[in-house]
């Protein structure tokens, strides 16, 4: 194992929970980017991430803190924090300390993953978490898929933009996935902070097959480093979603999400086809975490331009350029 040498604290919208595993009234404590933090969601539904430690003096709000109405209170002295982070209440004076606030991350939550947007210079998010059914402006939705497959790995020793690599890696799906063919990629597209890219691949066939008669492929669109979104069409239709989010600064945790298509198939058959491509997920982290970061790496030809995209693509995140 290695530990990455890329910067492990990107900009971006990174998972840091499940919703359902903060319902209502509920704290959770979740460390990332070296930062303990406490994940909870109030009355109303909304789900607050803020750092952990009570500004008052110290106490994890992770440890024994709890929801009251709109905000979280402490365990030590009962001090009161809103969403914002400011405290609201003192319960033995008659003003709260407007002065002090607890760091909190602008939330999102869509595809039942919760999403804080992570920017070491506390800048506001420049573009949107993508959905994977919104995002790819084609009328379908949850209702449309059996419910999501997961799959959780912590502390792996590997980098987010190890698995969004995969993207432009035509010649790993022979050899990790055992696909007959090379795939063909026919959209490369890096302009944005949301990048896109697809294409045609078969899972099914003979070696002898050319890329030309192949009619399926996968469309990917890429939110940042930390969540890419996957549609198929052409074989099984499933949606994916990874997310990668960096933990301290040799590890990430793992979220892989994996939709199947409710026709034609039954649950049980819908269950046996996201078990197998959560198993070529697992095949490629199998790489992935044993992997060093090869910079600059023994490109073939034909893999240079997507690398070298990709690679240009990734450094908006950093806020510093990436030791070599
Ligand atoms: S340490 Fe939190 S209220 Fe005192
Ligand atoms: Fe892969």
């Amino acid at each position: 194992m290695a530990k990455p040498q890329l910067p492990m604290k990107p900009t971006g919208w990174f998972q840091i929970a499940w919703s359902d595993e903060v319902e209502v009234g509920a704290v959770r404590t979740v460390k990332y980017f070296g930062e303990e933090m406490v994940a909870w969601r109030a009355e109303s539904g909304a789900v607050t991430v803020m750092n952990a430690y009570c500004e008052h003096l110290g106490a994890h709000l992770g440890f024994g803190g709890h929801v009251v109405g709109e905000t979280i209170q402490c365990p030590f002295h009962g001090w009161q924090w809103n969403a914002a982070g400011h405290n609201v209440c003192i319960p033995y004076q008659d003003r709260p300390n407007r002065g002090r606030r607890i760091r909190t991350y602008p939330v999102t939550e869509r595809n039942e993953a919760i999403y804080i947007w992570h920017d070491v210079e506390g800048r506001e998010p420049f573009f949107e978490a993508p959905d994977v059914f919104a995002s790819f402006n084609d009328g379908s939705s949850a209702a449309d898929y059996y419910p999501q497959q997961r799959l959780f790995r912590e502390t792996l020793e590997l980098h987010p933009q190890y698995v969004l690599e995969n993207g432009v890696d035509f010649a790993h799906f022979k050899f990790v996935h055992q696909t007959p063919i090379v795939p063909v990629f026919t959209r490369h597209d890096f302009a944005a902070p949301i990048s896109y890219v697809d294409f045609t691949i078969t899972f099914e066939g003979s070696d002898q097959q050319s890329i030309d008669d192949v009619r399926s492929g996968v469309e990917a669109i890429n939110g940042g480093l930390g969540i890419a979104v996957t549609k198929s069409w052409g074989m099984i239709d499933n949606r994916t979603i990874s997310a990668v989010t960096p933990v301290d600064e040799s590890t990430s945790d793992v979220r892989f999400m994996v939709y199947i298509g409710r026709a034609p198939w039954n649950a049980e058959r819908a269950n046996a086809f996201g078990d197998e491509v959560i198993r070529q997920f697992t095949q490629d982290i199998h790489i992935w975490s044993h992997q060093r970061y090869s910079d600059p790496p023994a490109l073939a030809t034909a893999e240079y331009e997507g690398f070298t995209a990709i690679r240009k693509w990734a450094m908006q995140f950093y806020p510093e350029t990436p030791k070599g």
